[in-house]
């Protein structure tokens, strides 16, 4: 093939992944998005396997078909509630890749045309030592991060005291190892560098809660992104390049949407305690509220207040995800309005546990995407309805974040379901959400608690609805 083809095809890979992240941007048009990214991958991976200089050999082709076949048997088998931690996952594959490439390089420069050992070029060692720092942190950190969010617990998970000195020490030797490699091309720097990266990404993840993980995944994400890019320039390959930079730049933008969304910095991300021991703490103090009396209700009680409601807002929320209750909840919601009510849904940015979590269970139960509202375009209306239906969302409700600034959630915006003038909430129990923290809301004159799974207090719902209930 020649380069001036084979250029073409991976500028048309490229731009096939610029459409795929732009699909991907909105539940209408993710499937389109998924397909885009599917064709730009199989254009970049056909034209190198057809390179010139490509020797495609037996066990290439065996790893590739191991690889793929246990990405589409995950995926295929893989919950909605464990995709933050998959992705956490799938993300340390592409920082040890990026290591691998990198070492690989190191001892085979003639193979890679970036000179000879003992002499390769500044340029290629820059490149590459950034590429193996990146994805040594990587690496490393999103295992940290998988195990978080998989709620594995180890002392070797937990934070030591003086932990961010320390870390910022060990970024400095970092920072010193990188520079001696990049100017001598030295063996032991190189996995010196290694060494301490592969601690850093660890003691780097360590301190921050597992509320936060997300924001940390989507980061990883970014890291993973820029450490591909660096190989790139290595690999001279302009596909990874561009793959590197568009999966660098769109994570970046990705955790700073979510940190707005949280009312929060990066640093504080990075060096708060959100969701850790301390947020902990906050619920524990809070048990004592937790001997309030509340007003608990049936489903029966909930079918007749929205029977007799002109408008509903539902506010969904991770709990909906875990009971994957958005079927049953489009069914009750079709038959409210059967009997004359609006019923609109409202998302907060960080409802679940990733950006568009809502989104995308919502367009899987076929719940019309003009329904579904922004914590914008709908938050003033919740003054003007009748009922606040909230299944499995908490953190996002909690007025604390408005009210008391020494609160983990203070200064997140939230969903102002309160104004409403009946608040029902479906959940298990008086338990905190993922931040924590205690909700004033269950014990308003104005809410009725609905205790159960998501999933089956809508069905009972549905069933006293349609059956006339009372
Ligand atoms: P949470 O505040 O975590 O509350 C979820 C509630 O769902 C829990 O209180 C739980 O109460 C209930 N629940 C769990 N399983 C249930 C089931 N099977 N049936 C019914 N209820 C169930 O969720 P949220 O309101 O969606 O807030 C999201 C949180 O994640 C925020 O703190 C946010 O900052 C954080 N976060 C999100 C993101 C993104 S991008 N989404 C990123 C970073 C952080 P019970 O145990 O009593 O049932």
């Amino acid at each position: 093939m020649s380069p001036t083809l084979s250029a073409l095809l991976y500028l048309a890979a490229s731009v096939a992944f610029i459409m795929s992240l732009r699909g991907l941007s909105s539940p209408e048009t993710a499937r389109a998005g998924n397909f885009w990214g599917i064709a730009g991958m199989a254009i970049a991976i056909v034209t190198t396997l057809v390179q010139p200089n490509m020797h495609v050999s037996f066990w290439m082709l065996l790893a590739m078909a191991i690889g793929g076949g246990a990405g589409l048997f995950i995926a295929a088998r893989i919950e909605m509630t464990a995709l933050p931690q998959l992705v956490a996952a799938f993300h340390s594959l592409v920082g040890l890749a990026a290591v691998l490439v990198a070492v690989a390089a190191f001892y085979s420069p003639t193979s890679f045309g970036i000179g000879i050992p003992g002499a390769i070029k500044l340029g290629s060692l820059i490149e590459m030592g950034l590429g193996t720092a990146i994805g040594a942190i990587t690496f490393s950190g999103s295992i940290v991060a998988f195990a978080k969010l998989q709620g594995l617990r180890s002392p070797a998970l937990e934070p030591m005291p003086m932990q961010h000195p320390i870390n910022a020490a060990l970024g400095a030797t970092c920072v010193v190892l990188l520079v001696w490699f990049c100017l001598t091309g030295d063996e032991l720097a190189l996995w010196l560098l290694i060494a301490a990266t592969l601690v850093m990404g660890w003691f780097l993840i360590i301190p921050i809660g597992g509320a936060d993980m997300p924001v940390v995944v989507s980061m990883l994400n970014s890291y993973s992104g820029w450490a591909a890019c660096g190989i790139g320039f290595t690999l001279q390959n302009t596909a990874l390049i561009v793959t590197g930079a568009l999966v660098g730049s769109s994570g970046a933008i990705l955790s700073y949407v979510m940190c707005r969304g949280m009312n929060r910095s990066i640093f504080n991300v990075i060096l708060g305690g959100f969701g850790t021991d301390a947020g902990a703490g906050a619920a524990a103090g809070g048990a004592k509220k937790e001997q309030r009396p509340v007003k608990a209700g049936s489903a029966e009680d909930a079918a007749f207040i929205m029977k007799n409601a002109a408008s509903v807002i539902i506010v969904p929320g991770y709990g909906m995800a875990v009971a994957q209750a958005q079927h049953a909840l489009r069914e009750m919601a079709d038959l409210l309005k059967k009997e004359g009510a609006t019923v609109r849904y409202a998302i907060h940015p960080v409802a679940g546990r990733m950006p568009g979590h809502m989104n995308v269970l919502l367009a899987e139960a076929n719940v019309p995407y003009d329904e579904v509202l922004e914590l914008d375009e709908i938050n003033r209306d919740f003054a003007q309805t009748d009922v606040a239906f909230v299944i499995g969302a908490n953190d996002v409700t909690n007025p604390a974040a408005k009210t008391d600034p020494k609160s983990p959630i203070y200064g997140m915006p939230i969903l102002d379901v309160e104004k409403a003038k009946t608040v029902l909430f479906v959940k298990r129990s008086m338990a905190s959400g993922y931040a924590g923290v205690d909700n004033e809301l269950f014990f308003r004159d104005n809410t009725m608690m609905l205790f159960g799974d998501a999933k089956k207090v809508c069905e009972e719902i549905v069933k006293s609805v349609g059956g006339g209930g009372h």
